[in-house]
């Protein structure tokens, strides 16, 4: 259904598409998989169906709770119309355990539970690695006011919780993940809302009973099973059927 539509912006794992009307878009979750800023990268067959789904739930849950974003529907197994907005160049991430990067940059042992939930922002730019950036660089560089870094903040606090316990739930534990915020206008004001996508991919998500990893640094670290993992997380949550079926793509 994309065929005919004009690509917008390809980024590593996704493809963005003109939308049906203005405003929106349609994004096509690809099976590519990258890390170490693509110095890594695989096809995973299957990961961008079931990351579609992830995400389509995840989204949805955070919308009925209140935290607006921009998912709109899910269109097919690879695709959803999403609002668009202008996107805020940070990666934002939220720690409750220490893992990957910050375990090696303060000489954590990796599994550690951090004092309190710790919220970090990157400056969302590959030829630079996403360097880590304060408040100070991101108002001094206008990428976002000092309102908005405080909706940021507290929007990410929101997910957190929310996340924390639906993972929880389903003996899950949400040691970080990463998040992306856009900007939607209306007339001459405008309002943060919650945009790219939330899987796998971008959180770090353990096996509660086992600590065994679940998400992408079975990609990074070489752990094996990554597919059989995020179909796994899938089948916890509810949302999906047993994994054979999703790798032949057969459902929807
Ligand atoms: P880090 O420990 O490597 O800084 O990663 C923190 C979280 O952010 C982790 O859940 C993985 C996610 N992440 C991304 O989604 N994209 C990225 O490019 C990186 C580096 C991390
Ligand atoms: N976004 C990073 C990359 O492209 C991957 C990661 O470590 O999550 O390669």
């Amino acid at each position: 259904m994309t065929k005919n539509r004009k690509k917008i912006y390809e980024g590593k794992a996704k493809i963005l598409y003109e939308g049906p009307e203005p405003g929106t878009l349609i994004q096509y979750f690809k099976d590519d998989a990258t890390a170490f800023n693509a110095q890594k990268k695989a096809v995973l067959e299957g990961k961008g169906v079931i990351n579609n789904r992830i995400s389509e739930h995840v989204m949805s849950r955070l919308a009925a709770i209140g935290v607006q974003n921009h998912f709109i529907k899910r269109l097919n197994l690879r695709e959803q119309l999403i609002k668009e907005v202008e996107i805020i160049p940070l990666e934002v991430v939220c720690r409750n355990i220490a893992a990957g990067s910050i375990a090696t940059r303060l000489g954590l042992e990796e599994g550690t539970p951090l004092p309190r939930s710790i919220i970090e922002f990157y400056y969302k730019e590959d030829k630079l690695n996403d360097p880590m950036v304060s408040e100070e660089h991101i108002t001094a560089f206008n990428w976002a006011a000092t309102q908005e870094i405080d909706d940021i903040m507290a929007m990410t606090l929101r997910v957190n919780d929310y996340l924390t316990g639906m993972f929880g739930a389903v003996g899950i534990t949400l040691v970080d993940f990463k998040i992306e915020f856009g900007r939607v206008y209306e007339g001459e004001f405008s309002r943060v809302i919650l945009a790219d996508e939330i899987s796998p991919d971008s959180c770090r998500l353990w096996d509660q009973a086992t600590n065994e990893k679940m998400d992408k640094d079975r990609f990074r670290r070489d752990l094996g099973d990554v597919i059989e993992n995020y179909a796994e997380v899938a089948r916890r949550l509810g949302i999906m059927k047993e994994m054979p079926t999703v790798i032949q793509g057969g459902i929807s």
